[in-house]
């Protein structure tokens, strides 16, 4: 049964489309049997940065009105095969409940092994959407005070549903301000924002997926909190000793 995780934050911009299609990608090439679902509704761009645009032939909201199965709304990635993307309405004033949506992802929980929520900024009703349909969730934000402010509304919030675990991402890290006291240091964030911190993010000129750069050692190491660093089926094939390895590092 899949996992699934909701990635948040309080004012835009801050990364959340980026840890979610970077941590979905990890989790694939680790094995795992994700989708990624873009409930940012008008504002949908994870497609775009999974490189899936203009692959899908339904949304969510077609599954929600009947128009199509969900399992026909899933794309899967031309370079990933374990990585599946469902793709987001373009229209943002679209009603559509939880509880619709929360049906549908529980209908596909059973052949995946995470679910990631890509969310939108603030705490309207397309973040309570978004929030309902999870059992887990990860909060985004960067060192700079107004994300921060934003930030710690979005933490209170998330302490009103029933999530098991809610993980911190500080996302555009740059050490040399650290360094010099112009930007507060993750754990001090994590401490305002009473999260336990799960995973720090440089800030970097360029994000690729994919590449070999500090950033893309962050997601290697977001995806092994969720997973412990254990391969999933399609990697344990490929690669059981590697995953087994891997596993006793941990
Ligand atoms: N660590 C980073 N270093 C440098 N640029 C980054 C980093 N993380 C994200 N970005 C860039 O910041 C911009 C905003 O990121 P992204 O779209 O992921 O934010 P978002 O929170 O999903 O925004 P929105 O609230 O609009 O959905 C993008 O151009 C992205 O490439
Ligand atoms: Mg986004």
């Amino acid at each position: 049964m899949a996992r699934k995780i909701v990635i948040t934050s309080g004012k835009g911009g801050v990364g959340k489309t980026t840890v979610t299609a970077n941590l979905g990608v990890q989790l694939a090439k680790n094995g795992y049997r994700v989708i990624v679902c873009d409930l940012d509704f008008g504002l949908n761009n994870i497609d775009v940065v999974l490189g899936v645009e203009n692959l899908a032939s339904f949304d969510v909201v077609d599954v929600v009105e009947g128009r199509c199965r969900p399992k026909q709304a899933l794309v899967r990635h031309p370079r990933y095969p374990t990585l599946y993307s469902l793709a987001s309405n373009r229209i943002s004033e679209r009603y559509v409940s939880p509880q619709a949506v929360r049906l549908i992802l529980d209908s596909l929980a059973q052949r995946f092994d995470f679910i990631l929520i890509d969310s939108p900024a603030g705490i309207d009703e397309g973040f309570h959407r978004a929030v309902a349909c999870a059992d887990e969730a990860l909060l985004v934000t960067t060192p700079h005070i107004s994300a921060l402010r934003d930030g710690a509304r979005v933490a209170g919030m998330l302490k009103s549903y029933r999530l098991q675990r809610v993980g911190l991402v500080v996302n555009m890290v740059r050490n040399d301000l650290v360094r010099r006291g112009e930007l507060l240091k993750p754990e001090e964030i994590a401490e305002t924002l009473k999260i336990p911190l799960t995973v720090v993010v440089p800030e970097e000129d360029r994000i690729f997926l994919d590449n070999i750069t500090d950033r893309s050692r962050a997601f290697r190491i977001l995806a092994n909190f969720y997973t412990g660093g254990i391969a999933g089926a399609e990697g344990t094939k490929k690669g059981f000793f590697s995953g087994l390895i891997r596993a006793l590092h941990k």
